[in-house]
This record gives structure tokens, sequence and C-alpha cells, in this order.
């Protein structure tokens, strides 16, 4: 956790000759704590004060200015100095302030900046107004200033994408007036106060600037911002409002533009949304604190081996390859091995095409790769990935000549998407070496990897497998073994939750539009033809002996596939593709197909709410969640959320299941999940850890604590 100095602390002020320097200094990012809200205006009014001060410079300590107000402090009663109050006294003051930025200048950091007279940026710096992406707008001034600085059209698009700014594209912005060189910050802001005070240069408030004076063109950007968030924002609440906020800054003085700001802001702070997208942002973090970071040193990893050229295997390739490691690739035969490098070079090629990479790029990356038939060839490699196919015997032996030929102390994983680690660890004379590794596909994509933990693994390796997912920019959850793991398993459950409420009287279309409708991109049929319906089809057919005959068993998945309705690669699954369209129609003969497996089952179909769809959907992904949670193969609820956020599509604003489920209620949750049972109690069977957290009033939340 975030060590806070006592507030004393936060905010120092030193003299250096007439310039003061007030230097912000709350690790590890410098965020606006209400003690640094308190220092600073104290330092700013004691500054303005001292007649033998002629010039002011702001820093922030360390690698950063400042990164913005501190998140931790949203919900709770708000403190006084508000942020806005500091950043018009800072403007207010009467002698040049200059704010110098090194590392981070986001968010309410940002807003200090353009309170201050004059700004100056070093190489590294990295400016924006990324608060949309946390469900908020800028609410210190952001969005009345920042259009004066830069224009409507450059402060909008900063403010509706939350995008970081290098200090070459701020400078020519004019988000800020000068770049110096090196790494010190204090040095670069006094040489610019001196600067100032020798020229005579006076305080260059930028509540004056003039960056709105063209009316018409103000108004032409707000006007295409506001019918492009209408578009594109999809329920979000926060953009909106920023656009009003910049209308409000064209139309009002500035001060009431500011205090309308701070209205609209407080809204955006009281938004479910917020909570959700503040959430997300911790989980993102906090899943990475595994025991095993904490309690052992990562082992060396410099190189990486893969097993299997297909999809996934290509796809990891290219991820290791992006991140930096020579790859080593083994196939079966010199016809594999061949395809396996055409699977990596077509998504180089793809870059290339698209003008995001250069021909020159691609071949320095591709001289990092090597194929071969010869499992020899991973003798000095730190790391192998076994991708080939999930078939439990094919993956014992590809892992008996990987104990054969790597060399002690190399880490072995397998990116099996459900078979038993523990059994294919055994397989080997050295199973504290052997993890999981599940990547998603496409796997140089999407950001979520399981770190899935057997039994007999040793904690260097865990640590050096989350070591991997960084330099992989992945996020990273760490999963027990068991069938399906955190993600599959739960998908498994909600998904079949789906199928009855198919099977009961609602169209595949109806729940794939509720769940859009929900904030996911696709609905699960959709997601079906995506993936291709013969996939989860063989899995079936593979565990029908295994099935509980007393369970209820839907068919229609598997009367569309006897059809080879695959899906999109078949042109038809749930939905019509025709002629390779991307987006499905309603197929009646699926309907037909439907209405057939309920009427021999007897079953008449009835209506279902939307409303009633996500509550049978989400109460079962909740219920297994708690489940997953309850036998530790996710360490805490937020594992769960980050999960579902990175791999599975889950709406970001709402945090992820578990997160959700707290701000419907627990207790709601549970009474859904025991109605639902009066019909089919072998299906919904409350998870025992739901029903004690509603019984001593509790949520998910408070499991989350800090491990290790
Ligand atoms: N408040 C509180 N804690 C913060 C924080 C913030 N604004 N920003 C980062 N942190 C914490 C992180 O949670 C993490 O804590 P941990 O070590 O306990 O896990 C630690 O600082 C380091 O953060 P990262 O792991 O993210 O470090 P990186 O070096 O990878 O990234 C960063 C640094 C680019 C600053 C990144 O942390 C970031 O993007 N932070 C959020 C910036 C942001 O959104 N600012 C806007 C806030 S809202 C606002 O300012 C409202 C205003 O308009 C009124
Ligand atoms: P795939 O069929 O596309 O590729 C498998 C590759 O392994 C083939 O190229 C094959 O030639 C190669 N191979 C088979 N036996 C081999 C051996 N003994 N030595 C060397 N190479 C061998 O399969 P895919 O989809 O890439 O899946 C691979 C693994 O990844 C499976 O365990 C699967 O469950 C898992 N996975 C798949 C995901 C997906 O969406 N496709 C997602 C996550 C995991």
């Amino acid at each position: 956790m975030t060590t806070v100095p006592a507030p004393a602390d936060v905010v120092r002020s030193a003299r250096h000759g007439d310039v003061l320097c007030i230097t912000i200094a709350n690790p590890p990012v410098n965020a606006i704590s209400s003690a640094v809200r308190r220092g600073l205006k104290a330092a700013v009014e004691a500054a303005d004060a001292d007649a033998g001060v002629k010039g002011i410079v702001i820093v922030g300590e360390g690698g950063n200015f400042v990164a913005g107000a501190d998140i931790r402090e949203f919900g709770q009663a708000p403190q006084p100095p508000s942020l806005p109050e500091v950043c018009n006294r800072i403007e207010a003051c009467g002698k040049p302030v200059v704010a110098a930025i090194r590392g981070a200048a986001l968010g309410g950091g940002l807003e200090i900046a353009l309170a201050a007279h004059y700004r100056v940026a070093l190489q590294d710096a990295k400016l924006g107004l990324p608060e949309v992406q946390l469900g908020l707008m800028p609410g210190a001034g952001g969005t009345v200033r920042s259009p004066r600085l830069v224009g409507a059209q450059a402060a909008l698009d900063l403010m509706l994408s939350g995008r970081h700014v290098k200090a070459g594209e701020a400078l020519s912005l004019g988000l800020v007036d000068e770049l110096a060189t090196g790494e010190d910050a204090q040095a670069a802001g006094l040489a610019l106060a001196s600067k100032l005070l020798a020229q005579g240069a006076g305080v260059r408030r930028t509540a004056d600037a003039q960056g709105l004076a063209d009316r018409a063109a103000a108004q032409a950007a707000i006007d295409a911002a506001r019918a492009d968030t209408a578009k594109k924002s999809r329920g979000l609440f926060s953009p909106m409002k920023i656009v009003e906020a910049v209308q409000a800054a064209l139309d009002k003085s500035f001060y009431e533009a500011v205090k309308l700001e701070r209205e609209a802001f407080l809204a955006c702070i009281d938004s479910p949304q917020r909570a959700g997208l503040i959430h997300a942002f911790f989980a993102e973090r906090e899943v990475a604190k595994v025991p095993e970071a904490k309690a052992a040193q990562p082992r060396k990893l410099e190189s990486v081996g893969i097993v299997g050229g297909g999809t996934m295997g290509a796809g990891i390739a290219v991820a290791a390859l992006d991140a930096g490691f020579p790859v080593v690739m083994v196939e079966r035969d010199q016809v594999s091995i061949d395809r396996g490098r055409a699977n990596v070079e077509k998504v180089y090629d793809g870059l290339v095409a698209k003008g995001r990479m250069t021909a020159e790029a691609k071949a320095t990356v591709m001289a990092r790769y090597t194929g071969s038939t010869d499992y020899a060839s991973f003798a000095g490699v730190d790391l192998v990935i076994e991708a080939v196919f999930e078939d439990l015997e094919v993956k014992k032996a590809v892992f008996k000549e990987l104990d054969r030929v790597c060399k002690p102390g190399a880490v072995l994983a397998t990116n099996t998407s459900y078979l038993d680690i523990d059994a294919i660890a055994a397989s080997t004379s050295r199973p504290q070496d052997v993890v999981g590794l599940h990547f998603f596909s496409p796997a140089n994509i999407m950001k979520l990897l399981e770190i899935v933990v057997p039994g007999k693994v040793s904690a260097d390796v865990v640590a050096t497998a989350f070591v991997l997912a960084k330099r992989m920019k992945k996020v990273a959850v760490r999963a027990g073994v068991c069938d399906g793991f955190i993600g599959n398993r739960i998908l498994a459950v909600y998904r079949q939750a789906a199928d009855h409420i198919l099977e009961d009287g609602a169209s595949p279309y109806e729940i794939d539009a509720a769940v859009r409708a929900f904030g996911y991109p696709m609905g699960p049929f959709q997601v079906s033809d995506l993936a291709g319906g013969d996939i989860g089809w063989a899995t079936r057919k593979r565990r029908a002996g295994t099935r509980d005959p007393k369970a209820r068993y839907v068919e229609v998945a598997d009367r569309i596939c006897e059809r080879g309705w695959f899906g999109q690669k078949t042109a038809r699954g749930y939905y019509l593709y025709p002629q390779g369209a991307r987006a499905g129609q309603e197929d009646p003969e699926v309907l037909a197909i439907v209405d057939a497996e309920r009427q021999k089952k007897g079953i008449t179909p009835r209506k279902f709410t939307v409303d009633e769809i996500m509550r049978r959907y989400m109460a079962a992904m909740v219920n297994e969640g708690a489940k997953v949670v309850a036998e530790g193969i996710a360490l805490r609820p937020l594992d769960v959320d980050a999960t579902f956020l990175y791999g599975y599509g889950f709406p970001r604003h709402r945090g992820g299941p578990m997160k959700y489920a707290d701000t419907v209620g627990l207790p709601k949750i549970l009474e859904d999940i025991r109605t639902f049972a009066k019909d089919d109690p072998l299906f919904w069977k409350p998870a025992p850890l739901l029903e004690k957290l509603v019984a001593e009033g509790k949520d998910f939340a408070s499991l989350n604590q800090p491990q290790g």
C-alpha cells in the first residue's frame, strides 16, 4: 500500500535566491490528497505575502509532477480546501508562478500546472486530463482553462480521450511554453523563473488566454464533439458532461464556468460509474500483489520458448517478441513450423500494411524469432510455454520432452484452457518448475493472463510468471487449478443460465440485446458465433460421460452444430452472415430449432424482460464467482473482477461482476438465486460464501484485503 507521509511533509518550500520552490512530495506519484491541497495553498499564500519572494516554482518530488487528485479519497467527505480553490489561488498569485513538469502531470496535476502562469516540461513528461477513464471530468478548472490555452478542439480531444501527451506534442499544442533537457525539474523551473524575472515578465493568467476568441470555431468544435459523444459514449455519464462544461466555458464568465464545472464534477463523483471505473483502476494494480511475488525473487528471464505455432502459440510468440524477448518456437514437422512462422509474420504484415510498423522494424523483430522442429533448441531458454492441442496425453508427452532438454531452473508453462496442470506437472521430474499461463485469444492483444498455480510449483516460478506478464503489459490474475480456472469456470455457468433462458422463452437475439444493453460489446450467442461453435461442441462431447444426468442440459447448441453451423467461419450459426458479413442477421430457422427443442421437453415459452434476463445472467456469474473465491481459486473478489474486465468484455464502468453485485446489494442477488432455485434447485445452489456475507451484513469488497 502507499505509505502516506505526515501531512507536514507533503509540501515543502525552499528559497533559491528570490525564487521560492514549492515541492509536492507525496509518494509514489504525488497524488493530491487533502494534506497536499492544504499545504500547497498555504505555501502559495505565504510566498505571495513574502516581499522577498519574486517568483515561484512548483515541482513534484521524484519522477512525477503530480498524477492527479488522490483517487483513494473519492467517495469520502470532502475536506477543504477544494482543488479548484487551490488552483484559483495559484492563478491569483501576484508573482509569476512556473510549473516544472517531469513525468506525469495528469488530471488535477495538469490542472495545477494550467493554473500556474508558465510551464516547462522535461523530455519524459506526460500530460493529460484522463478523468474520463475514471468516470469523471476535470474538476479543478481544467474544462475552463484548457480550451482557453489550447483551443476548444484540442482541449475536447484531450478530455474525451483521456490520452497522455508527450513533451513534444504538449509544446506544439501550447500546453507548455518550453522544453528542458535532463532530469532535474527544479533546475528547469528555476532557470525559467530567473529568465522571466530578468525579462521583467509578470503574471500571465490562463483565465485570460485567448484560445476561445474565435467563437465560431470553438462552437463548431463543441458541436462536433457533442454529436460524436452522443454516438460513441454508450451510456457513459461523464463524456457529455465534459462537452457541456466546455460549452459553459465558451458561454459564461470564467468563474461561473468553474462553478458549473464543479457541480458537474460532483455529480460524476456520485455516479456508480465512477465507483466502478475506479474499482477497475485499483483492481488492475492489486491483482499483481500475490503472496509469491512478495515471498520470492523471480528467476532470470531473458528468452522465451514456445511449443506449437497454431492460433495461440503464434499469438503468444508475437506477445513475447513485442516484449523484446528472443523467441524459439518448436513444432511437430517442417510444414507446421513454416505455418507457425507464417502465423507470426501475418500479424506484423498486417501492421506494416496499415502503416503502423515499418518493414525494417518488422525485420528487426523477426530477427529475434527462430523456428525449429528440434526440442534441443530449447536447451538455453529461460521459460517455455506449451500451446499444443488440448489433449492431456499430447501435453504430457511434450512436457516429458521439455523435462529432457530444458536446462535446470527453466520455467515450464502450459497454456491449457481446462486440463489438470497438476497432472501435467507430474509427468516431469520437476513439478516445482511447472506453472499455467493461460493466455486469451488473440494472445498478442487480449490483456488478461491467468497465472495458474499448481500444488507443487515453487514461489519463484510464480513470481517469474508475473514478471513475464508485466513485460508483456498483461493484467495477470493468479488462479488455482480447477476445471476452467477462474474465467472459463464461471463462464460455463452463466452460459448455461443463458441457455436456460433461451429454452424457457427468450430468443438468442433478445438475450444478446439485453447483454449489450448492460454494456458488453457482444452477447453470448454472438461470442459463440465469433469463437466458433465447434470448439464448445467438442468440449461438450468430451464431457458427455461426466455430466450429471439429473442436471438440465439444453441441446439447442448441439442441434445447430450438427448442421455444420459453427458461426462466422461457416457464414451461419445463431445468426446468418451472408457474404462473410461481420454483423449477423436473425435467422428464423434457428428460432424454429429452439421451438422444436422446447416442444420436445414440453416447455411452454414465456416472456422474459430485459431485467429478468440480466438478473439471471448476473446471478449465475456472481454465485459461481463467490464459489471460486471461497475455494481459493481466486485470491479475492477483485481477482474475479479483473478476469472478467480484461478477458471477457465485462463493462468496465460496472467494475466487474463482484463489484456489480456489491452495487446491487448481495441480499438482492441472494434473494434472486433463491427465487430461481424454486424451479431448478440443482442449478441454482446459493454459494455458501454469499449466504455468509449476507448473514453478516458484509459485501465482497470486505474480502479485497491486501495479500501477503
Ligand atoms: N491517486 C491515488 N493513488 C494513485 C493515483 C492517484 N491519482 N495514481 C496512481 N496511484 C497509485 C497506484 O494505485 C499505485 O499504488 P500501489 O503502488 O499501492 O499499487 C501507485 O500509485 C503507482 O501507480 P502505477 O502502478 O499506476 O504506476 P505507473 O508508474 O505504472 O503509472 C501513472 C503512473 C501514469 C501516474 C498512473 O498511476 C496513472 O495513470 N494514474 C492515474 C492518473 C489519473 O487518472 N489522474 C486523474 C485523477 S482524477 C482527478 O485528478 C480529478 C481532478 O480533475 C479534480
Ligand atoms: P491449434 O490447433 O491452433 O494449434 C496447436 C498447434 O500445436 C498446432 O500447430 C500443432 O501442429 C501443434 N502441435 C501439436 N502437437 C505438437 C507437438 N507434440 N509438438 C509441437 N507442436 C505440436 O490450437 P490452439 O487454439 O492454438 O490451442 C492451443 C492450446 O491453447 C490448447 O491447449 C488450447 O486449449 C489453449 N487455448 C486456446 C485458446 C483459443 O481461443 N484457441 C484460448 C486459450 C487457450
